[in-house]
């Protein structure tokens, strides 16, 4: 009872102008400190824009295509949630990643400028994945209902507006997309999109082995594109989060692995809602050209 009360909805805390879980607030000097080596490798994404599945990607490329050796662990473990703190027993980031030797492949859901420095010092390899707004914000709220650790979503039509207004923990979409789009050249930052994940696959799957890299055949190429698909993704016990219990990610509100699919949105944006979200998105995001596509 006490375990879960805990971790039950979590509030939000401001860290330098960013929501984030409180725990995450309250560890954030140690977190902030964290200094990685030069060959972890950071995967960073705004939550639910397709971290899961471009983290599979890069365990098959660096195991060679190998299936089992990337179910040796649940995806948390293989990789883990740089900023998470979670109550004990369950270890935070920090503490999995203090008893891994590098090359280490790391998650964040940090918007770049809280990025711990040495990422930059060291000159790390970031992969960013970025999906349209719409989908992205109705892949949120679906997780949000779901994962009892995260705020309330509240009733849809104020979620989107808390989504417009970056009022969702790790913020704000826009200025996390934009931070990141901004940078790329400079950080060498490979930059990818979920749509084009979606429409190629295969051509995606190769420019990441390229930017680690790597180099497999073009039958081993293949297989992790079999292997990353939703489908077998969905039916993985070690990469669809059903390792998270019940009491934490309630799967009988909505799985993880809900629909990946893109457009989902029409579904749920009545006309009323696209044309305030649409005017709203030419506002904050009028002075970029991020090529986002909400249809493939
Ligand atoms: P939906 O809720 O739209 O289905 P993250 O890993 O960043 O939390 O993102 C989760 C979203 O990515 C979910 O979107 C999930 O279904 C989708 N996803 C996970 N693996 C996928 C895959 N192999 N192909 C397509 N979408 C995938």
């Amino acid at each position: 009872e006490k375990a879960r009360y805990s971790i039950h909805r979590l509030k939000l805390k401001d860290v330098h102008g960013v929501p984030l879980l409180e725990p995450i607030a309250q560890s954030w000097e140690s977190i902030s400190a964290f200094c990685p080596d030069p060959s972890d490798l950071l995967i960073a994404t705004y939550p639910k824009a397709g971290t899961t599945w471009t983290q599979e990607i890069v365990d098959l490329l660096l195991h060679d295509g190998d299936a089992e050796a990337c179910k040796r662990a649940p995806t948390i473990v293989r990789n883990p949630f740089l900023e998470i703190v979670a109550p004990p027993p369950v270890p935070s980031g920090l503490e999995l990643l203090s008893r891994m030797t590098p090359p280490r492949v790391i998650k964040t859901h940090l918007p770049i400028q809280l990025v711990p420095g040495g990422f930059w010092k060291n000159k790390c390899k970031v992969i960013y994945t970025a999906r349209n707004a719409k989908d992205n914000l109705v892949s949120y709220y679906h997780f949000d209902r779901m994962n009892l650790s995260h705020p309330d979503p509240g009733p849809w039509d104020g979620y989107v507006r808390k989504f417009m207004k970056g009022e969702l923990a790790w913020g704000s979409w826009y200025d996390h997309v934009k931070g990141y789009w901004r940078a790329k050249e400079e950080r060498n930052i490979l930059y990818l999109f979920y749509e084009d994940m979606k429409e190629n696959p295969r051509r995606e799957v190769e420019r990441i082995m390229r930017y680690l890299g790597l180099s497999v055949p073009r039958g081993v190429l293949e297989k992790i594109v079999r292997l990353t698909s939703f489908e077998v993704m969905k039916d993985n016990p070690m990469a669809n989060y059903t390792f998270i219990p019940n009491i934490v990610f309630d799967s009988s509100v909505s799985p993880f692995m809900r629909k990946g699919a893109v457009g989902d949105w029409t579904t749920h944006f009545s006309p009323e809602q696209t044309e305030l979200f649409d005017e709203d998105y030419a506002r904050q995001m009028g002075s970029t050209s991020i090529p986002f596509r909400s249809s493939i």
